[in-house]
């Protein structure tokens, strides 16, 4: 059956697709306005003889008032609903299940917290709030699932979040929707919503470490464990209870620490310095670790606050 939309997936799709048909119908309404005035106009004002002369006309205030105000207020409901539902996207999701993305030439490729890897497949849960946080090994790709209405791009250097809740079982195209290359088109996969139960047993299939362990053994394997002691006081930071907390730096400023600030401080230490500790102790990684072992680390390193993140312990997650 020939389909205008596609399926309804997520919970926000309804009203993307409710923006969406406004501005076509508005769109729609205009053109056929305007086309009908010209046909109109062109047959009611049209040169009857060679010799006539047109009225002068002076124009109309009330008339030029009505064609400004009207759009005005037209485009004015067109800002504020997108700008709603732009902010309703875009919030930070409270309690949200963290998956991890690297866009890579020409593929995606997919973690989880429990210690999945899967390439151009994502797995979730029907019903529960999903955060993804996307990193680019190479170019710029996009994130576009069309049935969730989510797209975003996926930028190097930087990570770029989107979160959706899912709400029918299915399985759904996954897209690039950045052109980043010869094999584009090729840089596809599926997304697959299951009930929390099936998603919960799929999520045990692995068996392999989870993501913070695979960052631990990382941390010891790029030598991070000698100058970062977790216990003890040493020449770096110590990275204990540091994840989402404040950060006094040496030239005064006060940072949180996310995920991008531990991305930066792996790939170029020296951008910015704690408080008290000195430059140019701690090598640069860059070139040296993959973006996925960057994840993995960050990943243990929340795991390292007394109280540890939801997304890091597999059995504490709340529904
Ligand atoms: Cu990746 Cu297009």
């Amino acid at each position: 059956m020939f389909q205008i939309f596609p399926t309804q997936a997520s919970a926000l799709a309804s009203q993307v697709d409710l923006l969406y048909s406004f501005l076509v119908i508005v769109s729609v309404v205009m053109t056929l306005l305007i086309f009908a005035a010209v046909a109109f106009f062109a047959v009611r004002y049209r040169r009857r003889s060679e010799s006539e002369r047109p009225l002068l006309i002076d124009g109309s205030v009330r008339l030029e008032v009505a064609w400004s105000v009207i759009p005005f207020l037209v485009m004015l409901v067109m800002f504020g609903w997108g700008t709603y539902l732009f902010f309703k996207i875009y919030a930070p999701p409270g309690d949200a299940l963290d998956i991890y993305v690297v866009g890579k030439q020409w593929m995606w490729k997919l973690q989880y917290p429990e210690g999945q890897r899967e390439i151009n497949e994502l797995h979730v849960p029907v019903g529960q709030m999903v955060r993804l946080t996307m990193a680019s090994e190479d170019v710029i790709h996009s994130f576009f699932v069309p049935a969730f209405r989510i797209k975003r791009d996926v930028v190097p250097g930087h990570y770029n979040t989107v979160s959706f809740q899912a709400t029918k079982p299915g399985r759904y195209h996954l897209f690039c929707a950045e052109y980043c290359g010869t094999q584009h088109s090729g840089m596809i996969g599926w997304v697959t919503v299951m009930p929390v139960r099936e998603y919960k047993d799929w999520l045990t299939l692995g068996g392999s470490d989870s993501m913070a362990q695979q960052g631990e053994k990382l941390f010891h394997q790029y030598g991070c464990s000698s100058c970062h002691l977790l216990d003890s006081p040493g020449r770096c930071p110590n990275l204990r209870n540091l994840f989402g907390h404040k950060v006094q730096l040496d030239d005064g400023r006060t940072i949180i620490a996310d995920e991008a600030y531990i991305r930066e401080s792996i790939i170029n230490p020296n951008a910015k310095i704690t408080y008290a500790f000195k430059r140019d102790v701690m090598p640069t990684f860059e070139g040296q670790i993959s973006e996925e072992a960057i994840l993995q680390l960050i990943v243990y390193i929340k795991s390292l606050a007394p109280t540890p993140a939801p997304a890091v312990s597999p059995e504490g997650r709340t529904q």
